[in-house]
């Protein structure tokens, strides 16, 4: 079980380099940036939650039953697979229903693509989790990084919820374009959701403190902050008036 572990880790760092590589030169064709005339589609919220199902049932299964902890779930490792839990109900159920405009349609290639990566982090994470010595004994809970980690997730989780609802706003009225979004982190970035999703992914890495947590931010990283540069792209493109001191991503430097 432990050489699956490490080949799901090079398969993981293998994607980031190959989704980096690609997407630096065109973003990745869902949403805005879909391909015009794009076949082989499906509607975007039952997307949503197919292809970020495998994160519940990949990391469950592992956990209880493939390769449970040897000595029995600890209180961390239990803390730790609810957070996971709790945070791909929100992505895959709650956040696909609340999304507007459920008339918008996503590649189905995007969708295997993203099926596959999760099944993969979610067996990855899941079993660095159960196997990890430092996350068998409470002394977890008050280990510096794990508090400095479960403040600064709690940090990007909020500024991603928050921006999330301000991009669901926009389109309150029923309008099914886009417009500049104002408030919380867009004063500074355009990707605020996708800053606060980075932070909150850094955050987790460092409660995990695991090789497979480092992975999956290094993913996130590759992932997001090319969609990032060109959502940026894409805003100052088609308005005259998008505010100037705006970054991309990181406030104040990208
Ligand atoms: N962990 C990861 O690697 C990862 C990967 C992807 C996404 N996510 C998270 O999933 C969430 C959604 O991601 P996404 O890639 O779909 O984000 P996105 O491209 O910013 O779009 C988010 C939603 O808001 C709408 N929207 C965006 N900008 C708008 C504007 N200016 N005016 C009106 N509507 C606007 C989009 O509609 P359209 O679809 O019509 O553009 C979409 O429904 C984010 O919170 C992100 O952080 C995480």
């Amino acid at each position: 079980m432990e050489m699956l572990y490490h080949a799901a880790l090079v398969i993981i760092v293998l994607m980031g380099l190959g989704t980096l590589a690609t997407t630096l030169r065109q973003a990745g064709p869902y949403g805005r940036h879909m391909t015009p005339g794009q076949r082989f589609t499906m509607k975007a919220r039952p997307a949503w939650l197919l292809f970020e199902s495998p994160q519940w049932f990949s990391f469950a299964l592992t956990f209880w039953l493939v390769a449970p902890p040897l000595a029995g779930p600890s209180g961390v490792m239990l803390f730790l697979f609810g957070l996971w839990q709790a945070h791909y109900v929100y992505r895959g159920l709650i956040y696909p229903w609340r999304m507007r405009d459920t008339h918008r349609q996503f590649p189905l290639i995007a969708v295997v693509m993203g099926f596959l990566f999760n099944l993969l982090n979610g067996f990855a994470n899941a079993y660095a989790v159960g196997h990890a010595d430092h996350l068998m004994t409470a002394d977890w809970f008050t280990d510096p990084r794990f508090m400095a980690g479960l403040a600064i997730a709690v940090a990007g989780w909020l500024v991603n919820f928050q921006a999330d609802t301000i991009l669901i706003n926009l389109r309150a009225d029923g309008f099914t374009s886009y417009r500049i979004p104002h408030g919380g982190a867009f004063r500074w970035v355009s990707a605020a959701n996708y800053f606060g999703e980075i932070v909150w992914w850094c955050g987790v890495g460092l409660m995990l403190w695991t090789l497979a947590g480092a992975v999956f931010v290094f993913f996130t990283l590759a992932n997001l902050m090319p969609r990032a540069l060109a959502h940026h792209r894409w805003y100052r493109e088609h308005f005259p008036d998008y505010p100037k001191s705006r970054r991309a991503v990181i406030p104040g430097l990208l």
